[in-house]
């Protein structure tokens, strides 16, 4: 397995890796914005995106985003086929494109916004903590991103307040730094995700 920066090369992986995207919203059935093939081949030009090979059959890619005029990047699109899942090849791409984030922007705060529990986890152990909507990024381009996920309506409704998904950020001017190794409890994740669910979508469906 070979983890890369993508470039120009790659572009023939665009297809796969957004319809991986496309399946893998299907299956979990919660939200994640959709990347068109367009999407994803300008990403994979720009020397911001690591892509993970196995010989030539793609594995997994994630790409830096760079918000607010640099001082915030998001590591955005992670995605890991599903014939090399729960290999531990999602830890490693987010290891690279955390230390990519970190020589290419050594002052932006590195952000995502995630529903899943794998992502919460492994942001957890890099040193990201969990914060509300309003300590992320206010550059309306990245919150147009969440457009095409199927829970728009709830961000709408909330006023960017607050959605399903956890922003979660590292700051790399706060202290703890993230070499300390920290231990995740994943129940308070599940357990936060759940009172979500249970807020905002018994609302929706009240709603409709
Ligand atoms: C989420 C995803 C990237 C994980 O990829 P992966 O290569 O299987 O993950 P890893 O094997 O590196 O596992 C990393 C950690 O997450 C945990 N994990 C993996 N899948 C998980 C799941 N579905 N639920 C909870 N934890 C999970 C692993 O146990 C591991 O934790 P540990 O180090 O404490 O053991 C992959 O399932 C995927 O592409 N899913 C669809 C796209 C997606 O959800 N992207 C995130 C959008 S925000």
């Amino acid at each position: 397995m070979r983890i890369v920066i993508a470039n120009a090369s790659h572009i023939k992986y665009a297809q796969i890796i957004s319809d991986t995207i496309t399946d893998s919203a299907k299956v979990r059935g919660t939200g994640i914005a959709k990347r068109t093939p367009e999407y994803i081949q300008k990403r994979l030009q720009n020397g911001n995106a690591v892509i993970a090979l196995d010989g030539e059959t793609f594995a997994g890619f994630c790409y830096i985003e760079v918000w607010g005029h640099n001082k915030f990047v998001a590591n955005s699109g992670l995605i890991v086929h599903p014939d090399f899942r729960n290999l531990g090849l999602a830890k490693q791409i987010k290891e690279h494109i955390f230390k990519l984030s970190r020589e290419k922007f050594p002052e932006a705060k590195i952000f995502g916004i995630t529903t899943g529990l794998a992502v919460m986890k492994m942001n957890y152990e890099l040193g990201y903590k969990p914060v509300t909507f309003s300590e992320l990024t206010d550059d309306p381009e990245f919150w147009k991103g969440c457009q095409t996920c199927k829970n728009f309506d709830v961000l709408t409704r909330t006023e960017q307040k607050m959605c399903l998904c956890t922003g979660m950020l590292y700051d790399p001017a706060a202290k703890a730094k993230a070499t300390d190794k920290k231990e995740v409890d994943g129940k308070v994740f599940k357990r936060l995700k759940s009172i979500k669910e249970h807020l905002f979508l018994k609302k929706k469906n009240k709603d409709e």
